[in-house]
């Protein structure tokens, strides 16, 4: 195995597979108000065809997957497509990014089929607020239920993203702090990032206000992340069991430590997320195309990879909101 790496020298082994564009909740941050067409049945991979392309990235040296959506607790079936990417045998670290709705339901089974661990987005812990940012009538202790049940099966560490949007859930910024102390809660705060649609630039809370508000509980010592190596920079405060992450893609890009490719729910090889630069992979695929035909399209997803975004001067991705591109 050779291992990918851009034409910035960074290495690439990580790939975000988003399984599904659907969702159970429509979060304000992640779709336009006037919500999005859904893609059609047949626009989105089979299981089988997300297979084929995991598995040519493997052998290029990919050994980190992550499932994202949409929600991908709402495609069915989605054990089974984590016990068929286990059975690749060189992916070292298998995750999922979910609302955690659903998660009660499947973490049992999620984790026998060879799962390692969940992030669960969480914005609020006040059941009126959690309906008024996730547009609907979804329930917040099934999602605390999830986060609970994902610990108990050993989907550990469980992380919790909060995205933190000014005047509507950043004096909960303190609450989630908190509840790291005495529970073994990994949370990390999200800069929120500008939304497909939405034209005017949005306010957000930068990392290091959040950062001055929280030391009112205590000093924050830095510390190593407990797993993975993501964007997030991670802190203690003193005694607590869990950590506190900043994840900072407004205030401070992080963008030359990039090791990720996204794969849309349609078959698209997105190099980066804030960029609308996309490689088609479904129809190559559907046409016949040979696993090595596949490894050149990636090649050239990763050759194409942007040195680093630039939503600070207004230059957003225009053509899919986040709930297509997985987070
Ligand atoms: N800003 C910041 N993070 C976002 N996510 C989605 N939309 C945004 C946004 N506008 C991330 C959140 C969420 C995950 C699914 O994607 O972390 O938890
Ligand atoms: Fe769904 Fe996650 Fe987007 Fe919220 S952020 S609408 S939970 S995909």
């Amino acid at each position: 195995m050779t291992g990918l790496s851009d034409s910035f020298q960074r290495p690439i082994n990580y790939l975000r597979i988003s399984v599904t564009d659907r969702c159970n909740l429509r979060c304000v941050y992640c779709m336009p108000v006037g919500g999005v067409c859904p893609l059609a049945h047949d626009d989105i991979l089979r299981y089988e065809e997300i297979l084929t392309i995991a598995r040519a990235a493997a052998e290029m040296g990919i050994d980190k997957i992550r499932l994202t959506g949409g929600e991908p607790l709402v495609r069915a079936g989605l054990p089974e497509l984590v016990a068929m990417l286990a059975a690749i045998g060189t992916i070292n670290d298998i995750s999922l990014t979910t609302n955690g709705v659903l998660l009660a339901r499947y973490a049992a089974e999620l984790k026998s089929a060879g799962l390692n661990r969940v992030n669960v987005s969480l914005d609020s812990l006040k059941p009126d607020k959690f309906r008024e940012i996730t547009r609907s009538d979804a329930k917040l202790a099934d999602v605390l239920e999830g986060i609970e049940t994902a610990g108990r099966v050993g989907l550990e560490p469980v992380k919790l993203n909060m995205v933190v949007i000014p005047g509507v859930n950043d004096d909960e910024v303190l609450d989630f702090a908190a509840k790291t102390i005495d529970e073994e809660w990994h949370v990390r705060f999200i800069e929120l990032m500008p939304v497909v649609g939405e034209t005017e630039n949005p306010q957000f809370v930068a990392a290091s206000e959040m950062k001055k508000r929280i030391e009112r509980l205590g000093k924050l010592e830095p510390c190593l992340p407990s797993v993975g190596n993501g964007p997030a920079k991670y802190f203690r405060l003193p005694d607590a069991r869990g950590t506190i992450g900043f994840i900072t893609p407004v205030s401070e890009h992080f963008c030359f430590n990039c090791n990720r490719l996204r794969l849309t729910a349609d078959g698209k090889l997105r190099p980066c997320l804030l960029s609308d630069y996309e490689v088609d992979l479904k129809g190559p695929l559907r046409g016949g195309v040979a696993a090595e035909g596949l490894k050149k399209l990636i090649e050239e997803a990763v050759a194409n990879k942007p040195q680093q975004h630039h939503i600070a001067e207004g230059d957003v991705p225009r053509r899919r909101p986040f709930s297509q591109v997985g987070g």
